[in-house]
């Protein structure tokens, strides 16, 4: 089957990445979220994320006007009916997410599929909320998704092939590189990349090295285009610890278990650049890394 018209629930970072590279791959899109505030606020990053991709000469302004066009917003999940892939990029919790898909399912046509973006719970759990597991799997998008090359795509238990092809090609059509896994917890992203932010936050508990010291040995040691720490600030400390017990009680070897300053700063409320503190200091809830932090 060939998806044209993309449903994204959830207007936060994720869910407008989204919204920004199908629109602007020619895809219908319709943005979803609860409050008309919400997809605004999406939308207002789309539109600084467009502008930015002109500036650089990546984009042109006509695709931009284009794209913009092409992104319905919505607060009702009735107007995602008509469409031929919903992507949900809500909240980062088992119940609200089944309640939504289990909505979505007695909303959409019988062919249409449906996925989650989650970062690590079950596809096969959320699946089993619907009656179309076989048209139901997961498109892990990393972040900022206007930049990076991956789509994770999951299948759970009982996802079709047809499913996963129609799938893929929509995220190649995206611009994206799709790759496949199955459905064991944290996926194959998170269950690599979590054991090592986790590592580097030991070092720090346990006075190996300063925050910056870990960061940039492997930035520079190893390439990476950010440290460790500075990557768990930007992706949130609450969602890292929130992976890790997936992690823990998942796979039940406690070579998973989350470093106790990770517990620690999280119960603080210094959940990263999203809350102004997390290993460094920002200014502000989102803003610039200062220095010193
Ligand atoms: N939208 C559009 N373009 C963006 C952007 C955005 N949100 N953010 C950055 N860019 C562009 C910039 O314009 C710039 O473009 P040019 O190359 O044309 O100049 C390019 O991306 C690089 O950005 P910057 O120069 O501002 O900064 P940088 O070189 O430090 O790169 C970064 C920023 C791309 C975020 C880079 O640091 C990086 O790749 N970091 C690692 C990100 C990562 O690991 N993400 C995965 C997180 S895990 C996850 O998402 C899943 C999970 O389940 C937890």
């Amino acid at each position: 089957m060939s998806i044209q018209r993309i449903g994204v629930v959830g207007a936060g970072q994720m869910g407008s990445g989204i919204a920004h590279v199908a629109a602007l791959a020619g895809k219908d899109v319709v943005l979803s979220d609860v409050s008309d505030a919400l997809v605004e606020k999406g939308l207002s990053v789309i539109r600084k994320n467009l502008g930015r991709q002109v500036e650089k000469g990546k984009v042109t302004a006509e695709a931009r006007d284009a794209a913009l066009g092409r992104i319905a917003h919505a607060v009702d999940v009735a107007a995602l009916a008509g469409c031929d892939l919903v992507v949900e990029a809500i909240v980062e919790d088992e119940a609200p997410k089944r309640k939504l898909f289990a909505a979505l399912d007695g909303l959409l046509a019988p062919g249409a599929l449906l996925a989650s973006n989650t970062s690590s719970i079950s596809i096969t759990r959320l699946a089993a909320a619907t009656k179309r597991p076989d048209r139901f799997i997961g498109m892990h998008f990393m972040n900022p998704v206007p930049v990076m090359q991956l789509v994770e795509v999951i299948r759970g238990i009982a996802t079709s092939d047809e499913t996963a092809a129609a799938v893929v090609a929509a995220a190649r059509e995206m611009g994206k590189t799709p790759v496949e896994c199955r459905d064991f917890p944290g996926f194959v992203s998170n269950r690599v990349l979590m054991p090592m932010i986790n590592e580097a936050v030991f070092a720090v508990f346990e006075g190996v090295a300063t925050p910056d010291a870990v960061d940039t040995i492997m930035k520079l040691g190893m390439n990476h285009p950010m440290g460790p720490l500075t990557l768990a600030d930007f992706i949130g400390l609450d969602t890292c610890l929130a992976i890790l017990r997936v992690l823990h009680e998942g796979l039940g070897d406690d070579k998973y278990r989350p470093c106790p300053l990770l517990v620690q700063m999280v119960d603080a409320g210094w959940l990263g650049k999203k809350a102004g503190r997390g290993f460094y200091r920002y200014a502000g809830p989102g803003g610039e890394r200062v220095t010193p932090s």
